[in-house]
């Protein structure tokens, strides 16, 4: 392929990402999105792998590495449940991140890299392959603790050590420092020792930075690394002198930077205090306890009288949790909807934008039980209608619903905006324990006086339900 055809084919990529990222903002339009997407992707990989670049002896590596890495990536896709998938995402950032420290580290003793450059175009790829490990590093650590704690083979709460804010000033400075180093050795050996004292404060950073981490703050650390991870694309396209890469990265990291400017507003943090990692907690306090004791008695319902009730009801508005997605429930919520839908019943669904496990979680569980997307709302659109709700019915969520986020100051999740339930005429809890939920706060809710606890498994509970209603 010629050098002209690549270039166009890289710019018709470009323009079918661009596409991709406009058509995920809407549910409605979001397959089409994936589709552009995967068709941009396939244009990129082919114009890359037949372009100028490859050599004919660098085929059988390539088509290799493809088999590898294409059976590992089917596997997974094939494997992973819809509850894992934030796991899996995390996972698939730290591998962005490696490959840039690895692509870094190679670019720096490739002997052709080298004397390409002269002068300041020699401190600049310096510069560029300085940074490119360093956000690398950072990506990849904390990518793997991120899918250590969402997986929970990492404790949830946070590891706040003493002084961590000087910690990472100090890393910070030291990291400055080496690059000053860096870029004035004269030969590869010596650069070696300041780039790999450099690699590791990176990835001790990147782990410090998400165990630092509680309550209910990690959505915002995901989106986050989903952000670095752009970044670091970004600076492999740099040190590879590949645009397609570059402005690839320069996507995914603007958008990623985006969404996680969205989710510092939904849980109501500052951007800055998640860089320096920690929040969650307040400063110094004891983390939440995970499962933290039940505080009073709780109102017990049964799924007859919950039919009996929503039967009765003029307005409903359903809250789908992390429950929804374990229970796989999302099926039979759509036959409940439809059902009362047809009984002339005002159902909506209320979405808190990190209700779940990853950002739009419940939009895609909704959408796959073909729930109609005009009755879907988000958090600010409906919060203030639950005084005028009759039943509002919390399907295996609990943070996203819990009042001591606005009532208590000292809570782990105080500040965060959630669905206000409560104010409902009823509100039914379906869930099945006292269990807390991922920030390991209790939940006042449980013990209001209009509210009804529905023990059970979700999909087994509203199958009751369901049977009811239509009996
Ligand atoms: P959670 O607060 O985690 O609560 C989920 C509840 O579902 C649990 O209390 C659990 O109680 C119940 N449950 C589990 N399996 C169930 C089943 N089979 N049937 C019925 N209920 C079941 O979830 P949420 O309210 O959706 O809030 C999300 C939380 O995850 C927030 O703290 C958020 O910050 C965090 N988080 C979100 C994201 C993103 S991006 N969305 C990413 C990482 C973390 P039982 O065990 O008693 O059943």
């Amino acid at each position: 392929m010629s050098a002209t055809l690549a270039t166009a084919s890289y710019i018709g990529a470009t323009i079918l990402f661009i596409l991709s990222l406009g058509g995920l903002s809407n549910p409605e339009t979001s397959r089409r999105g994936n589709l552009y997407g995967m068709i941009g992707m396939t244009l990129a990989v082919l114009a890359t792998v037949f372009g100028p670049q490859v050599t004919a002896t660098g085929y059988a590596w390539i088509i290799g590495a493809m088999v590898v890495g294409g059976s590992v990536g089917l596997y997974a896709a094939r494997v992973v449940k819809m509850t894992q998938m934030p796991e899996l995402v995390a996972l698939m950032h730290s591998l962005v991140g490696l490959a840039a420290v690895l692509v870094g580290f190679a670019n720096y003793i490739d002997p052709a890299a080298a004397g390409m450059f002269k002068g300041a175009e020699k401190t600049i790829h310096e510069i560029e392959i300085y940074i490119g490990i360093l956000i690398g590093a950072v990506t990849f650590s904390g990518s793997v603790i991120a899918f250590g704690k969402l997986s929970a083979k990492i404790s949830g709460k946070p590891m706040l050590l003493p002084g961590r804010h000087w910690l990472n000033l100090i890393g910070l400075l030291l990291v400055i420092f080496f690059a000053w180093r860096f870029i004035n050795t004269h030969t590869v050996a010596d650069g070696m020792i300041p780039l790999i004292v450099m690699t590791v404060i990176a990835l001790l950073f990147g782990i410090h930075m998400v165990m630092a981490i509680g309550g209910a703050d990690m959505p915002v650390v995901v989106s986050m690394l989903n952000s670095y991870s752009g970044w670091a694309a970004a600076a492999t396209g740099f040190m590879l002198n590949n645009d397609l890469l570059i402005v690839t990265g320069a996507l995914v990291g603007s958008s990623g930077a985006i969404l996680s400017y969205i989710m510092c507003r939904a849980m109501n943090r500052h951007f800055i205090a998640v860089i320096a990692g920690g929040f969650g907690t307040a400063e110094g306090s004891a983390p939440a306890a995970a499962g933290a004791q039940p505080a009073g008695e709780v109102n017990p319902i049964l799924a007859a009288e919950t039919a009996e009730l929503l039967r009765e009801s003029k307005n409903v508005i359903i809250v789908p949790g992390y429950g929804m997605a374990v229970a796989q429930a999302q099926h039979t919520v759509f036959e409940i909807t439809k059902h009362l839908r047809d009984k002339g019943v005002n159902v909506r669904f209320g979405i808190h934008p990190v209700a779940g496990r990853m950002p739009g979680h419940m939009n895609v569980l909704l959408a796959e039980a073909r729930v109609p997307y005009d009755i879907v709302f988000e958090m600010d659109e409906l919060n203030d209608d639950f005084p005028t709700t009759d039943v509002a019915m919390v399907i295996g969520a609990n943070d996203i619903v819990n009042p001591a986020a606005q009532d208590d100051p000292a809570s782990p999740i105080a500040g965060m905006p959630v669905l206000e339930v409560w104010k409902a005429k009823t509100s039914i809890v379906m869930k099945r324990s006292m269990a807390s939920g991922y920030a390991g706060v209790d939940n006042p809710l449980f013990y209001k006086e209009n509210n009804r606890m529905l023990f059970g498994d979700a999909k087994k509970m509203l199958d009751e339900v369901l049977v009811s209603l239509k009996s």
